[in-house]
């Protein structure tokens, strides 16, 4: 990867130990509509919007809502998620995730947020994260969701730099299909089973040194 010139970092699961609160909120909303909804199924959801993630719970569970019920559990749900990331405290920021922003903030690179979540400026100040970043795009400032790369071309677009010139870090698949539909390179946080997609995978930031990835 070469002639590098910014980062668009996914949120959940990338940067923040979110992805399990995510999880434990919707596991609590599948249990109430009695639907059997595992760790496996919760792969679907990663990166994919609030309602499109209730969509596919409905459906694993074979049951049909109308708008207005869809739409209170989605609150319901979120009101449980929020409940969670408001008791975050710097410990949920995933290992070697500072260390490599930083030495990021020190070179010419730019830094930009890439995520679906509607909280994640929530989040991202709870935790002092959002100076790190000279663009912040997230659920409120896009319509399609990944693995529509949307998210990704409008954090390149902000940062004034080309899609080939950027790395994106994704913990989900849909997420690293975005990427790659958006011209993007594309490293894995997590299973190489599950990001197989992706240009390279690592199970967490502590595992890779930064300038050896641009050679
Ligand atoms: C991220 C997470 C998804 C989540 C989505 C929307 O992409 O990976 O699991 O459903 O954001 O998050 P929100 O906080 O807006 O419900
Ligand atoms: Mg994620």
């Amino acid at each position: 990867m070469n002639n590098i010139k910014a980062i668009i970092f996914d949120l959940d699961g990338v940067l923040v130990d979110t992805a399990k609160y995510h999880y434990l909120a919707w596991k609590k909303l599948a249990d109430e509509l009695n639907i059997d909804f595992s760790v496996e199924d919760n792969e679907r959801l990663k990166g994919v919007s609030r309602m499109q993630s209730l969509d596919i719970i409905l459906e694993i569970g074979s049951i049909t809502l109308d708008n207005i019920t869809k739409s209170d559990l989605a609150q319901k749900k979120n009101n449980w998620y929020v409940e969670y990331i408001t008791k975050l405290t710097p410990d949920d920021i995933l290992p070697g995730v500072i260390p490599f922003i930083k030495s990021i903030k020190n070179s010419n690179i730019k830094m930009a947020l890439g995520s679906a979540s509607k909280n994640s400026m929530l989040i991202l100040n709870k935790l002092n994260l959002t100076n790190y970043f000279d663009a912040i795009i997230d659920g409120t400032k896009v319509s399609k969701a990944k693995p529509d790369p949307e998210v990704f071309l409008k954090g390149a677009e902000a940062l004034k730099v080309l899609p080939c010139q950027c790395i994106v870090f994704e913990d989900a698949e849909a997420g690293v299909e975005a990427a790659i539909s958006a011209g993007m390179h594309c490293i894995g946080i997590g299973s190489e089973n599950i990001l197989k997609k992706a240009d390279l995978v690592f199970s967490g930031f502590t595992d890779i040194v930064f300038d050896k990835l641009l050679l």
